[in-house]
C-alpha cells in the first residue's frame, strides 16, 4: 500500500487530526527518509496542509481529509506503520461527551493492528484530565507498553501547541511502544 502511494519504501508516520499542519510540514521537512500522512477530516485545513507539502516540495508528506478512526479502520493496510501521532486531540471534557474521545481502547486496539511491533503512538495534549483518561484506555489494551525514554520534547511544535504556550498551559506527553 505505502510504496504505491509515496513511490518508494520508507517508514511511514501518521499525523491524525493534524490541523493546520505545522507539525506534519515540519517533520516531513526534517527527514527526508520517512514519509508522513496528515489526516485531517476539515477541508480548510487538509488544503493547508497540501499546500504546504506542494509549495515545500515535499514528496514525503502526503494528506488524507477524513476522519481518523474511519481510515486507521478501514483503509490503513495491518502492520504498515512506524508511528501515529496524536497532537491536542479535542478533550470533550464534559462527561457526557467522553464517548466522542478518539484515543479510547477500542481505538489502540485498532491502531495496534496498524502500528508494527516496535512502532510508536504518541500523544501530547494540554488536558491533564484527559490524558490520564486516554492513558488508561490505552493501558488496558495489551499491546502497547509505556516508551519512558519518549519525551516528545525534541519534537517540534504545531499550532495548537504555540497557542496553549502562549497561554502558559501545561503540556503532558506519553508514547507507547507496539509489542
Ligand atoms: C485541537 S486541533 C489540533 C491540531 C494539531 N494537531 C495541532 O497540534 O495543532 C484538533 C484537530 O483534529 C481535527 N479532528 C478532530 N477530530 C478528528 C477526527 N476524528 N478525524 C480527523 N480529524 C479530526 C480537528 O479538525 C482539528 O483540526
Amino acid at each position: 500500500m505505502w510504496p504505491e502511494v509515496f513511490g518508494r519504501i520508507a517508514p511511514v508516520e501518521i499525523d491524525l487530526g493534524a490541523g493546520d499542519g505545522v507539525y506534519a510540514e515540519a517533520r516531513a521537512r526534517s527527514e527526508p527518509g520517512r514519509n508522513f500522512v496528515a489526516v485531517e477530516r476539515l477541508l480548510g485545513r487538509a488544503t493547508k496542509i497540501a499546500k504546504k507539502a506542494i509549495r515545500g516540495g515535499l514528496g514525503n508528506l502526503k494528506v488524507l481529509r477524513l476522519e481518523s478512526s474511519y481510515f486507521i479502520r478501514n483503509l490503513c493496510a495491518v502492520g504498515t506503520l512506524d508511528a501515529v501521532t496524536l497532537r491536542y486531540p479535542d478533550p470533550w471534557p464534559k462527561r457526557r461527551h467522553h464517548g466522542n474521545r478518539i484515543l479510547n481502547s477500542k481505538f489502540a486496539g485498532e491502531l495496534a493492528q496498524a502500528v508494527w511491533i516496535g512502532g510508536l503512538l504518541k500523544l501530547t495534549t494540554d488536558d491533564s484530565e484527559y490524558f490520564q483518561w486516554a492513558c488508561g484506555e490505552v493501558d488496558q489494551c495489551r499491546a502497547w507498553k509505556v516508551e519512558p525514554g519518549w519525551t516528545g520534547r525534541e519534537e517540534p511544535t504545531s499550532e495548537f501547541e504555540e497557542q496553549f504556550k502562549k497561554e502558559g498551559r501545561s503540556v503532558y506527553r506519553r508514547a507507547w511502544v507496539r509489542i
